[in-house]
């Protein structure tokens, strides 16, 4: 079924190839251009790290602690990045033979997501140079993105675009502001945010537009599938938060106390359900797009399977 694109869903389409084209960026060319990471500083700034959280950590240690979440940051990018593209390309099909502009933005979005993954496989290998062995992420990206792409397109597409938010809500936040961070972090951040831009304006018109096709109870089990992948980030952010916690413990170069030890694991947990669920979900311009989407007592199912993650 192909849809039809209103004049003024056409025009955000064609703004966002416009920018999209403006705004391109190579991986090698302009992100990387040639450099190292500078392990001397930080890559991820406090306000995503928590890192302030652990007063008893020396500099050193927290730079590390940082870097540890950096390294995860990037593989958490390619795993989401896996399904965000294959979903992309799947909700393409409803414009193959229709409006060939919003044809035109996904695939283009397909393609700029492709090119992220690469960008954060190569600064994963960067920042793995530089660290102890020992690190592992758990999650499989394909494994994930089966999982996924088995939800409604409706839910995957609130997670999506809640991802795309979060994404320029820390750069906004916390990464451009902070005058401490690898200069090359700090350049991917800022060159992944900049796609970003685009690929949230999308997320809600296809959101938008698949809402439109569903019925009252097809919205409903979406509402469940939406709950069920918020209960997956928060299940893999949970085992990454233990797996690095031990790994940060067992390179930091010290023994911590035990009361330290723990509020290293909970730290993590904090840092990373912030980074990848609350800084997302309270962004204003998703509420917004959700609140018009959902019933009353719908909005009280999700906030209700928020609060434990946001307590
Ligand atoms: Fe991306
Ligand atoms: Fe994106």
């Amino acid at each position: 079924m192909q849809t039809a694109v209103s004049p003024a869903d056409h025009k955000r389409y064609a703004k966002c190839i416009d920018v999209s084209r403006r705004i391109r960026w190579e991986t090698d060319r302009d992100v990387i251009r040639g450099r190292k990471l500078d392990f001397s500083k930080k890559f991820l700034p406090d306000g995503l790290s928590k890192a302030d959280r652990l007063p008893f950590l020396t500099e050193g240690e927290r730079r590390m602690f940082s870097q540890v979440q950096g390294r995860t940051y990037a593989h958490m990018f390619g795993l989401v990045e896996r399904f965000i593209g294959a979903k992309v390309l799947e909700l393409s099909r409803a414009h193959w033979l229709g409006d060939q502009t919003a044809l035109e933005a996904l695939v283009r979005f397909a393609d700029e997501e492709i090119k992220h993954q690469e960008l954060f496989r190569r600064v994963e290998t960067m920042t793995a140079s530089g660290m102890p062995a020992g690190y592992a992420f758990g999650p499989e990206p394909n494994a994930v993105a089966a999982v996924v792409l088995g939800k409604s397109a409706w839910a995957v597409l609130a997670l999506t675009c809640h991802i795309e938010l979060f994404v320029l809500e820390h750069y906004r936040q916390s990464i451009e502001p902070d005058p401490n961070l690898s200069e090359v972090w700090k350049d991917v951040f800022m060159f992944h945010a900049r796609e970003e831009s685009q690929h949230a304006i999308l997320d809600e018109l296809e959101w938008v537009r698949e809402n439109g096709n569903l019925s009252d109870a097809e919205r409903d089990r979406a509402v469940g599938d939406l709950i069920a992948l918020v209960g997956a980030v928060d299940g893999i952010v949970q085992q990454q938060a233990q797996s690095d916690a031990r790994y940060f413990l067992s390179t930091c170069g010290r023994t911590l106390a035990q009361s330290e030890a723990n509020a290293v694991h909970e730290t993590f947990l904090a840092a990373y359900r912030w980074q990848y669920i609350v800084s997302g979900v309270q962004v204003d311009r998703f509420q917004e797009a959700l609140n018009s989407m959902v019933t009353e007592a719908q909005g009280k199912r999700i906030g209700a399977a928020l609060a434990p993650i946001l307590a």
